[in-house]
């Protein structure tokens, strides 16, 4: 768990907002609309467009299996550009999309606009490709490797409009971490890059790919997209260049919709966990696009004189949802960046708003505290004030961060909040609605549950928590938008999520509620590691540090720290005839760089020689964690040699 500051859980502020709400009509609401969450959630299903109704809302026949909106058929490709692009949203720009390099002056040397028009033509020619020259059709799996340029986007919403599934790997894991997930989904295709550019450097993605490639007996073709015309390796007969396959294609190129069923999967996302391989979480088309529309108006209130930067990288769950399918299906114009916020310059992500005149931003924390370091000069040179609403995601935000974000690009007048949800929750499930009803807001908080959403806090054994008390966050009602399963491991979906309280949702995070009935998820429960809001298991850390010939064993565990939030500190011991050197700590840490990626840096290593364990030999983690911050260890009765607790301790003093 995360969270170190002291919450404020008395501290209100009310801001000027039409859409104002007391906490306490907002709760009558809430009660309201989770009475009948069929009813709720069937009423605004039908702001969609469908190409069938539904004929039942929920079939809950057989839990946790449930499925939304079943007999309903549609697609979320079709909703996501053909309905503008046939309508008056036909020029409307769609992406605002800049690239690195940046020149000496902070401006990007590359802009690309793509308004409905041009996306639904690229989308249709993509589809065109892959139904014709890669023989895909409904339900076949493709991965997509690429950087944050628009093929990214185009390519998720073109294997959308054949009902393909796709799964998105983050441009920052490395060839094991894209095989391992390939080979899970079992992908047909691949779609790459030569490279993308990221802090003045080129990612070498198809270099990194081709070594996944060795491993991966699915992938029959692989496209490539030229970005930075860095020359590589293509294999005759398996790799093509994307804009050669596209030459052909002609740009008035129509491929028909798929009426894919509302419980058809639209993709799959890999999340790691702390035991076992990543689980592929799949996500369907009819309830997961619902809940991206309810989300986009309540909590983004998106308008179609908005413009609307999400800051994260679409290889996480954030942009699939509030990149891709969110803000297009609603027709919003949206800014998307290649690089980072920070490089060449601080001042890179306020030189975007200011340039694009954003008006909806939605961050990180771990961002906000970075810009925080920075310094705010860096922000007052730039004009900022066209930002009328923002959110924060992907771990608890600290008050102080929040007040001086608000103050600085808030300027104390609006709405600015902190969005719970989870890769296998869709989209957003706990928030304050701008959109809908304002509810007052308190820095720090989470807020309320949407309407339609039943979370909790709960105890050890299931019970309401009592207010200002910790305990577990939970859903006690399905919700559109929730997974259908975990691919090809349904027992493994039960386990993880539905077992630990009888007909809940587990989501495997801390959270109080306030005596206001506001939540504050404290962070995870389990031994997930947030670094930067990024979701790293200890079981893929872990597995790549004993890859190294030296390493016999090894704990990772996640350690507060104040920008990113959490950095992981692995313990390692090692094996007969190796002995610790900085040395080897780099070649430790290069394997790990290897085998899991670059986001995944591992902030120290400690050699030790015994690991606190249970006398069935599991790693004890929350004993290393308890030691290292300095917490309660707790409960060690079932520890074996209390010795190791002594060793993690010295290890720990020594470096300090
Ligand atoms: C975990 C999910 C969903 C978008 C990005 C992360 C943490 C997420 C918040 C928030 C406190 C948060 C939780 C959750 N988390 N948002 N606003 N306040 N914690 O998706 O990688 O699936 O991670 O992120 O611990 O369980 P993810």
């Amino acid at each position: 768990m995360s969270v170190s500051w002291a919450l404020p859980f008395d501290k209100e502020i009310r801001i000027k907002s039409n859409k104002e709400i007391d906490i306490n009509t907002y709760k009558k609401i809430h009660e309201a609309s989770i009475t009948d969450v069929k009813s709720f959630w069937s009423s605004v299903a039908t702001e969609l467009d469908w190409f069938k109704p539904w004929e039942r809302v929920l079939d809950d026949s057989n839990p946790p299996f449930y499925k939304w909106f079943v007999g309903g058929e549609l697609n979320a490709s079709y909703l996501s550009v053909d309905r503008h692009a046939r309508g008056w949203r036909k020029n409307k720009v769609a992406l605002i999309w800049e690239g690195e390099p940046l020149d000496n002056n902070g401006n990007p040397k590359e802009v690309r606009k793509l308004t409905y028009q041009d996306l639904y033509r690229e989308v249709n020619r993509v589809a065109y490709l892959m139904k014709e020259r890669y023989k895909l059709k409904k339900g076949d799996t493709i991965a997509i490797y690429l950087p944050m340029i628009p093929e990214l986007p185009i390519f998720m919403l073109a294997a959308a409009r054949l009902g393909v599934v796709f799964t998105v790997v983050f441009s920052g894991f490395s060839s094991d971490a894209l095989a391992n997930r390939i080979n899970d989904a079992e992908a047909k295709l691949l779609i790459t890059a030569d490279g993308g550019w990221r802090k003045g450097k080129i990612v070498e993605l198809k270099n990194i790919a081709d070594k996944s490639l060795e491993k991966t007996p699915s992938v029959r073709h692989v496209i490539v997209v030229r970005r930075t015309g860095a020359k590589v390796n293509m294999v005759e007969g398996r790799d093509e260049y994307y804009d050669d396959v596209m030459k052909d294609v002609p740009l008035n190129t129509y491929v028909e919709p798929e009426r894919v069923k509302s419980e058809d999967p639209l993709y799959i996302l890999y999340t790691s966990g702390t035991t076992g391989k990543p689980k592929g979480i799949v996500h369907d088309t009819g309830g997961y696009m619902t809940l991206l529309h309810a989300t986009m108006k309540w909590v983004f209130d998106i308008r179609d004189e908005d413009v609307y930067w999400c800051t994260a990288d679409i290889g996480w769950v954030t942009g699939h949802s509030y990149i891709v399918f969110g803000p297009l299906m609603e027709g919003a114009t949206e800014v998307m960046y290649e690089g980072a916020l920070d490089y060449p310059k601080p001042d890179r992500w306020v030189s975007i708003i200011e340039r694009y005149g954003v008006s909806v931003l939605y961050t990180s924390p771990t961002a906000i505290r970075s810009f925080m370091k920075y310094g705010d000069s860096w922000i007052k040179s730039h004009d900022t004030s066209s930002v009328r609403l923002m959110h924060s995601v992907g771990e608890p935000i600290n008050p102080e961060a929040w007040e001086w974000f608000w103050k600085l690009v808030g300027r104390e007048e609006i709405p600015f909040g902190s969005t719970w949800w989870m890769t296998e929750t869709g989209g957003i499930m706990i928030s304050h609605l701008p959109g809908l009803y304002l509810i007052p807001l308190k820095p720090g908080t989470n807020g309320m549950p949407l309407p339609g959403i039943q979370a909790d806090v709960v105890d050890d054994n299931g019970n309401p928590a009592k207010p200002e008390t910790r305990g577990y966050l939970v859903i006690k009602q399905p919700w559109p938008g929730m997974p259908l399963t975990i691919y090809k491991d349904p027992e493994r979906y039960v386990n993880v999520y539905w077992s630990k309280f009888p007909n809940m949702f587990y989501a495997g995070d801390y959270a109080v509620k306030d005596d206001d009935g506001y939540f504050w998820v404290l962070g995870r429960a389990d031994e997930v590691i947030k670094v930067a809001g990024h979701r790293l298991g200890t079981y893929e850390l872990e597995s790549a540090l004993i890859e190294h010939p030296a390493v016999a064993e090894a704990a990772v565990i996640g350690v507060p720290d104040p920008i990113k939030g959490e950095v992981p500190y692995g313990f390692i011991i090692l094996r007969q005839g190796y002995s610790p050197s900085p040395q080897l700590t780099q070649e430790i840490l290069k394997t790990v760089r290897e085998k899991v990626g670059p986001i995944a840096v591992i902030d120290k290593v400690f050699f030790v020689g015994k690991l606190p364990k249970t006398r069935s030999g599991k790693i004890m983690r929350r004993v290393v964690r308890a030691v290292i911050t300095n917490s309660q260890v707790g409960d060690i009765t079932t520890l074996e040699d209390e010795a190791s607790v002594d060793e993690i301790r010295k290890a720990y003093e020594e470096f300090k």
